[in-house]
């Protein structure tokens, strides 16, 4: 059995190879103490002697066999190619508990090679990759801290031991790497993509310039393209050399793919086709931007994002006294929804203003470019999205990953359950969590073919069928995502209706009014005729009241206080909110009431006051569905009992809102109970100006639940600090800055 260095170090490592991955492997084992001799190995004399001078190595040996005797790990990082030939020299001396590791860019080779050399591969070697380094090379390039925040990919084969591979995982993670397993072909399928294909374009698109007349111009003026793109063709040609061969299958599927890829986008150049040219442009600027967000590790959009380690944020709050000011909070998360798919399906170019640029719209906005729609921006909330018209969806590559987001997921399930191909739409932990079966249900009632998790839970698994048939379907909960999901499907069908058993939120009836598709409403029936074409129109989208709520109840309980929100969204099935809070006595004036797109728009004018606890009128609960977590902590600051009943479907939300906001009153002192279908609170009352002490509460991930308790620090004692907040990006990226600016004392920390 191999040691175990966890907690000490090892005697001896020797490292075959002292270029830039050598000599930072041994920079970074010297740095943290993680061995007591380090042997270095490299065919030529100066090398072993500059890795000596500057104290890189302790010990120089030009004999491999000499070399390895005793070690307890043996590292490769000598090009690729080099690997049989130095195995098997290294074969007959390794002790029988000696660790053999690489760092090679091609993993299959490598398992190869050592099946070759040692009829199979021992069960101490483990095969490694740093995803880092440079274009410099040489024992001089190396540096301790180059695998910080760096992956390191091992590709353990079956059969090896456990303890070898956790030896050489607390090595790289020693040096601030993260470790990540997979197999080896997964492994060179990947690296092909990411960085095999790309070093050969570079040196290709170099080598082409340089042969050119004007090569000398070319190379004078180029600037930061041509120095961006082609920066890695001054990488080390030897060892690429190697990596092409070690992985020409691989490479050369990429390449096949990226050549044809190529050959279509110089066609739309020279044809002048534009739609072709920024269809690839956009999609590939939205990866872009996407890939950056995953490096920096926010949960968005990506798969990979779960499994690695999410963004941590924490919000911690002081005590605050009064806010002031005036805001225009970021625009309506349900209306930017619609905005996208709506437009998506019509015909012609609608420009979107005012578009929410959180994560959950973002996650639509991606779906509808993997569906093959092509959309500009978003740029300052500005959006163009060129239909397809209602046929015009294209099977998208892979799953659609819809992150946090139950509005895009419900809503996409009814427009994807009617087109002449399959998808499957997944997301995060979250909504993985939540409900599915109240659209797949009636859904198939249509004739749609939905497979779902267990429970009705995501994924969702739709095979398309063009030939839905409308249905009549009253539905068991008030839910404006079932009826839209409905309504878009019966896009498709002939005569789709739908039974509200309460009023919710209608954006996607007035919404299909102003892409001209006629939908009749009658009480609490709304009825759809399918094949109606959309015209592309222009949509400006006002702030979202959901996001206005946090505010408005910081200026109701926060002393001696006015707040102004300007171009709030002020649709009757959108303002329970407020209707509630003046039930309490809060002081809400809409003034400048006009109406913008369809949608009644107005300026709030939020003043202090005093509030009072009150039975909540059950008929106001569709209308202010997402607002009970923020009306919860002015129930808190209010005189006397407030109770709220018939609001089981809080339980569903992004987090159970109802438990998870009475466990965070209570641990700020607050005595609040949670019932089966809401909560009831006995409200501290308004003679106290402190009505939360200080304390740690956790959002579980949910935005809104982070945002609310971070308004209770305008009455609290002491500091709040609120967990798991990286999902307020979802509604309300900007939450943080515009909480600042009207005098909450809030900071965001990164606790990764
Ligand atoms: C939404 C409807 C509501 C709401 C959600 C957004 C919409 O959900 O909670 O945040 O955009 O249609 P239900 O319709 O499920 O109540």
């Amino acid at each position: 059995m191999p040691k175990v260095v966890l907690g000490r170090p090892l005697s001896k490592v020797v490292i075959i190879g002292l270029g830039l991955i050598g000599s930072s492997f041994a920079r970074g084992l010297k740095k943290w103490g993680l061995c007591e001799e380090i042997v270095g190995c490299a065919r030529s004399s100066s090398t072993l002697e500059k890795g000596l001078d500057l104290g890189v190595i302790d010990t120089a040996e030009k004999d491999l066999s000499l070399a390895v005797q005793g070690a307890d790990l043996v590292f490769l990082s000598m090009p690729i190619g080099a690997t049989e030939k130095i195995l098997s020299t290294i074969a007959p001396y390794l002790g029988e508990n000696t660790i053999v590791t690489d760092a090679g860019s091609v993993k299959g080779c490598v398992v190869e090679a050592a099946k070759r050399v040692f009829g199979e591969v021992p069960e101490n070697f483990i095969p490694g990759h740093p995803i880092a380094g440079s274009e410099k090379s040489g024992v001089d390039a190396g540096t301790s801290g180059l695998f910080l925040h760096h992956k390191v990919i091992l590709t353990p084969v079956s059969g090896h031991s456990p303890e070898a591979a956790l030896t050489v995982t607390a090595l790289w993670e020693a040096m601030g790497a993260n470790v990540i397993l997979m197999d080896p072909g997964t492994h060179d399928k990947i690296l092909a993509a990411t960085s095999h294909l790309p070093h050969l374009l570079a040196y290709s698109l170099v080598d082409t310039m340089a042969k050119d007349d004007e090569s000398l111009d070319i190379f004078r003026y180029a600037a930061g393209g041509f120095r961006d793109f082609t920066r890695i063709a001054a990488s080390d040609p030897t060892m690429w050399h190697d990596i092409f061969l070690a992985n020409r299958a691989a490479t050369l599927e990429a390449l096949d793919e990226f050549t044809e890829d190529l050959a279509l986008l110089r066609k739309a150049v020279d044809t002048g086709n534009s739609q072709d040219m920024l269809g690839v442009f956009t999609r590939a600027q939205a990866a872009r931007e996407h890939f950056s967000t995953i490096l920096s590790q926010r949960a968005y959009l990506e798969k990979m994002s779960e499994s690695m380690n999410e963004k941590q944020i924490e919000f911690i709050l002081q005590p605050g006294s009064k806010v002031s000011g005036k805001l225009r909070v970021t625009g309506d998360k349900s209306i930017s929804h619609r905005s996208i798919i709506l437009g998506s399906i019509a015909e012609g170019e609608t420009d979107i203003e005012g578009f929410l640029e959180g994560e959950d719209a973002l996650a639509t906005l991606q779906a509808f470019r993997d569906l093959g729609v092509v959309i500009e921006g978003p740029h300052q909330g500005r959006v163009k999205v060129y239909g397809v018209g209602l046929h015009g969806l294209k099977a998208p590559p892979g799953d659609l990953y819809l992150g946090n987001s139950g509005t895009s997921m419900r809503l996409l399930a009814g427009l994807l359950a009617a087109q002449d191909f399959s998808v499957t739409l997944t997301g995060d932990k979250s909504l993985t969590k939540r409900p599915m079966g109240r659209v797949a249900t009636p859904l198939r009632l249509m004739g749609a073919q939905i497979d779902t998790g267990q429970d009705g839970s995501p994924p969702l698994a739709i095979k398309g069928n063009p030939s839905l048939s409308g249905i009549e379907y009253p539905m068991p909960m008030a839910s404006a995502q079932v009826k839209s999901c409905l309504l878009l499907a019966g896009l498709y069908a002939d005569s789709t209706t739908v039974i509200e058993p309460a009023p919710t939120r209608d954006h996607t009836e007035r919404m299909l009014r102003g892409f001209g598709v006629s939908v009749d409403q009658r009480g609490d029936t709304v009825t759809l005729q399918g094949g109606q074409t959309l015209k592309a129109c222009s949509i400006d989208i006002p702030a979202d009241i959901s996001s206005a709520a946090f505010f408005i109840v910081a200026g109701t309980i926060a002393k001696d206080s006015e707040i102004l929100l300007e171009h709030v969204g002020v649709n009757p099935t959108r303002t329970g909110v407020i209707d509630i809070l003046r039930l309490m006595g809060a002081n809400i004036s809409l003034l400048n009431e006009r109406q913008v797109g369809g949608e009644p728009v107005a300026d709030l004018l939020v003043k202090s006051a005093d509030l009072k606890g009150i039975d909540i009128p059950e008929a106001l609960v569709p209308l202010a569905i997402d607002e009970f977590p923020v009306i919860f902590v002015a129930a808190a600051c209010a005189q006397g009992p407030t109770c709220l009943r018939g609001a089981e479907e809080l339980r569903v939300k992004e987090s159970d809102r109802i438990q998870v906001m009475a466990d965070g009153l209570v641990s700020l002192g607050v005595d609040a109970q949670a019932t089966p279908d809401g909560i009831l609170i006995n409200g501290k009352g308004d003679g106290q100006a402190n009505v939360f002490t200080e304390g740690t509460v956790e959002s579980h991930g949910d935005h809104r639940i982070a945002m609310s308790f971070s308004v209770a620090s305008l009455r609290s004692s002491g500091e709040i600090r609120v967990l798991n907040c990286a999902n307020v990006a979802t509604s309300f990226p900007s939450f943080v800055s515009e909480a600042q600016k009207v005098g909450i004392q809030i900071i965001a920390k990164d606790v990764q």
